[in-house]
């Protein structure tokens, strides 16, 4: 099989700790131009992970012919523009979550791959979680009956990312916690039960980055923070939904003042048995069996996440079919973001469309 030839777009934390090294790994991929504005970044990426030319502008590996598809792994709101310059260019892309900064953009650029024939899917990387596909399957088979409420929490004790950068700046990042970790959370409770949302009532709040010399953190993701920079997204973000099936309620917070020492979950609650998935890991299912309460903790091997939705990218790529992670299959998830944020700016209650 001829190599598939590929350039990666933004050489960044994500780049480098998800993607680069699966794809460098791939017998049938070559890394032709990895590219970056910081120049160091795209030639590390050569150094590290064998990538050919390194490049500061992404519309140069457009250009070549040779380059049959592209990973978009830039700040959100350059999505839109990169990857409708690469579907422009018949290029298949990648693009990591979220699609982009709201609904409108996303509908266009899921538009503009179906009109060209071309694959865009999206890094909701989770629905490769072993886990998820497990609970999938639970689901599916009756074992938690009726599943009538999910609730999630995503809450860190002080870990806003890159702040005062792309991450805090609404116009580029299109929302805080609830755009950049939300998304993961409530795209795969959507992925797993297939419900559709009806109406969303929320709350956000932006307080604890506010003063950015002040801001006192345990980590920060794409750090380091930029003094001068902007902070003007949710910090903290709690909500109520109706669907047309179970409810599902949420708290997320990329900083409050708790320590948010259990980590991320999921609760996945119906009358025959109940399921919380640690979120990155295991899952533990509670049900009753013989008049008798059941806790049961199903032990295996969790592979790389990462390397299973690049595998079946590049797959989907060689025979044009439309994964799990395709752009149509996301754009429920981008609506309902845009929902929340309106429902919380309004102080009403939204109702989505069917
Ligand atoms: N799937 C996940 O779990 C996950 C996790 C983290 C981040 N992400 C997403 O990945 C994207 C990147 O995040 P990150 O954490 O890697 O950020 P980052 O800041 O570490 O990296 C982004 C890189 O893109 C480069 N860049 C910006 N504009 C560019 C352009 N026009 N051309 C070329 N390079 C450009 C920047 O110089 C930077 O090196 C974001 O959309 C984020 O939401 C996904």
């Amino acid at each position: 099989m001829s190599k598939m030839k590929i350039a990666v777009i933004g050489c960044g934390k994500i780049a480098n700790i998800a993607h680069l090294g699966p794809l460098s790994k791939m017998d049938d991929v070559e890394i032709k131009y990895a590219v970056d504005l910081i120049p160091e970044r795209a030639e590390a990426a050569g150094k590290n992970y064998g990538a050919g030319q390194a490049l500061t502008d992404y519309k140069t590996a457009l250009q070549d012919r040779e380059v049959t598809a592209v990973y978009v792994l830039t700040p959100n709101y350059s999505h839109y523009t990169i990857t409708m310059d690469a579907l422009r260019a018949g290029k298949h892309v990648f693009c990591e979550k979220p699609i982009t900064t709201n609904y409108a953009l996303s509908k266009e650029m899921a538009d503009e791959a179906n009109k060209r024939n071309l694959i865009l899917n999206i890094g909701v990387c989770n629905r490769y979680h072993k886990s998820v596909e497990l609970i999938k399957e639970y689901v599916e088979q009756g074992k938690l009956g009726e599943v009538y409420h999910i609730y999630c929490s995503f809450r860190a004790f002080r870990s806003i990312p890159g702040l005062g950068g792309p991450f805090t700046i609404k116009a580029q990042s299109g929302g805080g916690v609830l755009i950049d970790w939300g998304i993961h959370y409530l795209d795969l409770i959507l992925f797993i039960t297939g419900i559709k949302t009806k109406t969303v009532s929320a709350n956000a709040y932006s307080k604890l980055g506010k003063d950015i010399s002040k801001y006192v953190y345990k980590d920060m993701w794409a750090g380091p923070p930029v003094p001068d920079g902007v902070y003007d997204v949710d910090d903290m973000v709690t909500g109520f939904i109706r669907t047309t099936g179970a409810s599902i309620s949420f708290n997320g917070a990329w900083a409050q003042n708790i320590d948010a020492e259990e980590g991320g979950y999921i609760d996945f609650m119906g009358d025959k048995g109940g399921i919380r998935l640690r979120y990155g890991g295991h899952f533990t299912y509670y049900t009753t069996e013989n008049g008798a309460l059941q806790t049961v903790k199903p032990d295996y091997n969790i592979p790389d996440m990462y390397t299973r939705e690049d595998l079946r990218f590049i797959e989907a790529v060689r025979k044009g079919i439309k994964t799990r992670s395709h752009i149509d299959r996301v754009l429920e998830s981008a609506r309902l973001l845009d929902a929340i944020y309106e429902s919380a700016d309004k102080q009403v209650e939204i109702t989505l469309s069917s």
